[in-house]
């Protein structure tokens, strides 16, 4: 049978779907992956239902859709990874599985998820899709929210638009996490997270869409003095990210939700922290940096 998507609000046939139909675990055949892309061009956001899978598979699945990151951008020393190199850790668990004491760094530094960011866009070349597989969650809360940074620059006024277009911005997760009053990093992080330039206006390269690439990673616009660039995209990010553009999921129990980092912005949501919360996510990067790539 093959797959289908529909819109999961009607009302916003553009933004986030439901896909229908797909066993992850048993893979994807070419013409699945065919259709989940072209979803992907559409919808920007992708949400499969009860998908038990293991990180093989997902893994094997998330390969379809391009070169695979390495879970590089991760706090946990080598020795402290609970899982492998080939998958981000988006948990509140030690190696043992228990839950992080409430000052452990790996989690103060995991609050920078609470922000509104896009996946690696403090690699040189950022994420293009990340996969998230709920394997465990809280009883409540917790979600994970998405906005459409299409819908977005579709809004912003042509004045605005035109001070966008040319601007070239600088990432790190020294920005983000600066902005919870996190420091604690050690001197070979400072140096493999040193700011990256980002366009800030990318155009999608199959739809030629335009989108805002914003993220907390950002801090630096290129020519611009800093508290002057901060200010200014702290307004772009107030405008992205009103409610009218954004999709809430509320996670069940093996959920697969799939993102366009190149388009959508994302945060997850407090939920209370003395509960379990496993979700293992892969990443596929992107083809080149986004200054080698056409933009508005
Ligand atoms: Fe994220």
């Amino acid at each position: 049978m093959a797959l289908s998507i529909r819109p999961i609000d009607p009302a916003r046939p553009e933004f986030a779907g439901e896909v229908s139909d797909i066993d992850i675990a048993r893979g994807a055949s070419a013409a699945d992956a065919a259709a989940i892309d072209a979803g992907m061009d559409r919808y920007a956001v992708l949400v499969f239902h009860d998908q038990q899978i293991t990180d093989a598979q997902q893994y094997a699945f998330s390969q379809n859709f391009g070169p695979m990151e390495k879970a590089t951008g991760d706090i946990a020393a080598r020795g402290e990874r609970r899982l492998s190199m080939d998958i981000n850790d988006i948990s509140n668990l030690d190696q043992a599985g228990k839950v992080l004491a409430r000052d452990d760094r790996r989690r103060l530094f995991n609050l920078g998820n609470r922000l509104w960011h896009s996946d690696s866009s403090f690699k040189p070349t950022p994420a293009k899709y990340s996969l998230l597989s709920a394997r465990v969650i809280p009883k409540a809360e917790g979600d994970t929210e998405f906005a459409d940074m299409r819908a977005a620059w579709d809004a912003l006024d042509p004045a605005m638009q035109r001070e966008c277009r040319e601007l070239v911005c600088e990432h790190s997760q020294l920005f983000s996490r600066g902005l919870l009053g996190f420091d604690d990093f050690t001197e070979e992080q400072r140096r493999q997270w040193r700011p990256v330039p980002q366009r800030l206006v990318r155009r999608h390269p199959k739809t030629g869409r335009l989108s805002l690439f914003l993220s907390s990673h950002a801090g630096v616009i290129r020519g611009w003095p800093v508290p002057e660039a901060r200010a200014f995209l702290r307004d772009l990010t107030e405008h992205a990210t009103q409610r009218q553009f954004v999709y809430a999921h509320r996670w069940r129990p093996f959920d697969l939700v799939m993102w366009d980092n190149r388009v959508v912005m994302h945060r997850g949501r407090r939920f209370d922290e003395t509960q379990m919360r496993d979700m293992h996510r892969t990443t596929v990067a992107d083809s080149s940096p986004t200054l080698d790539q056409p933009g508005a």
